[in-house]
């Protein structure tokens, strides 16, 4: 297909940047994989832009003694994050404020010692007591932690310091429950010890740009938004595809799944970013009670408009891979899905009618996350006189938002083909970020980071949208524990899941868009 390049405009208008109060983050759950590839890089990449407050302090906090290599170790993570040189001036005293407290986070007793090296470091740093809790263990730890940090006094603001009163947040990963009663045992748990206020329930699909961008393509242009209704909109899809498999982590993803990994948090934050209202302000707020309303009129999924699939042994790439069934610690017998599609319908004025396919599996034929609105056909007799020589041409018009990789969106139009008849042919016009802007080495955390740093939750989960995600997901998740699937493994490693995902949209006459 030919392809026509858009002209970009780099002028942007730029939000003012702030810096945060002076603080130290404690990460509990630190000598973990996410610590080291994803958070220390962020604040270090946030370091580099001057956007972290000059008296700052990382508290790495874990079972191990690891309190001569956390340092260096974290220094390494930030060295192959990208975008750092081992010589820049930022990177030495970044590192020197990288701090380790070993302790046990479900024995109450080490939490009175970790109070006291958090006084020392303010005393020492000048961080003024401002606290960002950051639970990055494992979900089994987060009630114990929580609880220990509100009976050691370390969840409120103590004393004022220079007449301020200091603030302390939490920032919650995900998974947040693994179905509805235990998203709201722990929202109870949670909430007993902190204000809604302090708490940021942390999606980091939200931290990308080209996620954030789809409130702007929709809201900051004047053309897009008029046909963004069931009037014009055929369906929409949403797949994030990977082509990775579970990497080790066997225990945690046969209790997890597809739907409970993926899809009931960053494809659902994706979804109600395509489907929401205009909020009337990108304040926390605002944004949060769109995205819940968008949850509440999605009608009950039907389990007969899912599938489920699990890969068997295969090639990606040029690599031969095995089947879960195979993977480390995962039962040979094994019934969690690595692959889930379903079709939903929002009941509202605005998309009613309109089917969101949606697909997320790991080990399929690449890495991509795109989200794909297509438009319906026009009426088409025109082209079909005598000076042209039919419609095959004219495929309907269509906006695809690449979330990742090849960052960018392009739209479908139909143009004239050269030559003496009215032929017509598909072309895209595409946007591409790196080549607009730069490429970045951001990986979605320094955002968020930064905005629980200032207090600013517009981009994080809340209460009410996390339980409503999991009220929807909850029903399929039952009624798929009560009928086990005969057929698994029902896709081979490399390819685009099971057939049967194929037919949940071919028996509505439409097909997978060709990633
Ligand atoms: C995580 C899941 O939340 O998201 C992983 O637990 C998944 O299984 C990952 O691989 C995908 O994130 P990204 O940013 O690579 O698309």
């Amino acid at each position: 297909m030919a392809t026509a390049e858009v002209q970009v405009t780099p002028a942007s208008v730029r939000n003012s940047e702030r810096v945060p109060d002076p603080c130290i983050v404690v990460i509990f759950g630190a000598s973990g994989d996410l610590t080291k590839r994803k958070l220390l890089p962020a604040l270090y990449h946030l370091e580099q832009a001057n956007l972290l407050p000059e008296d700052f302090v990382v508290v790495g906090v874990a079972r191990r003694p690891l309190e001569e290599t956390f340092a260096p170790d974290m220094k390494e993570g930030i060295l192959s994050g990208g975008g750092v040189d081992e010589n820049e001036a930022k990177l030495g005293p970044f590192v020197d404020r990288v701090q380790y407290h070993a302790m046990n986070f479900d024995d109450g007793a080490g939490y009175d010692g970790l109070k006291k090296k958090l006084a020392e470091l303010d005393g020492k740093f000048n961080t003024k007591g401002n606290r960002l809790f950051y639970l990055a263990t494992a979900p089994e730890y987060f009630s114990d932690i929580i609880n220990y940090l509100g009976v050691h006094g370390m969840a409120k603001p103590e004393a004022e310091v220079d007449g301020k009163s200091p603030w302390v947040r939490t920032i919650i990963e995900k998974p947040f429950g693994h179905d509805l009663d235990s998203a709201r045992a722990l929202n109870d748990e949670v909430n007993k010890v902190f204000d809604e206020h302090q708490i940021f329930r942390i999606d980091h699909y939200l931290g990308k740009e080209t996620v954030q961008n789809i409130l702007v393509f929709r809201f900051a242009n004047g053309i897009f938004e008029n046909v963004w209704n069931r009037n014009y909109i055929d369906h929409v899809e949403i797949t994030a595809a990977e082509s990775i498999g579970i990497e080790g982590r066997g225990p945690f993803y046969e209790q997890a799944g597809a739907l409970r990994d993926v899809v009931q948090n960053h494809v659902m934050e994706l979804l109600s970013f395509v489907a929401m209202e205009p909020p009337v302000s990108f304040q926390s707020d605002g944004v949060r009670a769109e995205k819940v309303k968008v949850y509440k009129a999605i009608k009950p999924i039907k389990p007969e408009d899912t599938v489920r699939g699990q890969y068997g042994p295969g090639v990606v790439g040029d690599k031969t891979v095995q089947g879960y069934r195979q993977e480390d610690r995962v039962n040979p017998e094994s019934q969690t899905e690595t692959y889930a599609a379903l079709r939903l319908e929002i009941e509202n004025w605005r998309w009613a009618g309109v089917p969101f396919y949606i697909r997320a599996g790991k080990r399929l034929a690449k890495r991509v996350t795109e989200i794909t609105i297509q438009f319906k056909q026009p009426p088409l007799r025109l082209f079909q006189g005598a000076e042209c020589h039919g419609d095959e041409g004219v495929m309907p018009n269509l906006i695809s938002m690449r979330i990742q990789p090849d960052e960018g969106i392009s739209l479908r139009f139909g143009a004239k083909l050269p030559g003496p008849s009215m032929d017509v042919s598909p072309v895209l016009m595409n946007f591409n970020y790196a080549d607009a802007f730069g490429k970045s080495s951001a990986n979605g955390y320094e955002r968020l980071l930064l905005d629980a740093m200032l207090g600013d939750g517009t981009l994080f989960a809340h209460r009410d949208g996390v339980e409503a995600t999991w009220a929807l997901m909850t029903p399929l998740l039952e009624a798929w524990a009560k009928t086990p699937v005969s057929d698994f493994p029902n896709y081979e490693a490399g390819t685009w899941g099971p057939k049967a995902a194929d037919d949940l949209l071919e028996r509505e006459g439409r097909k997978w868009r060709k990633l």
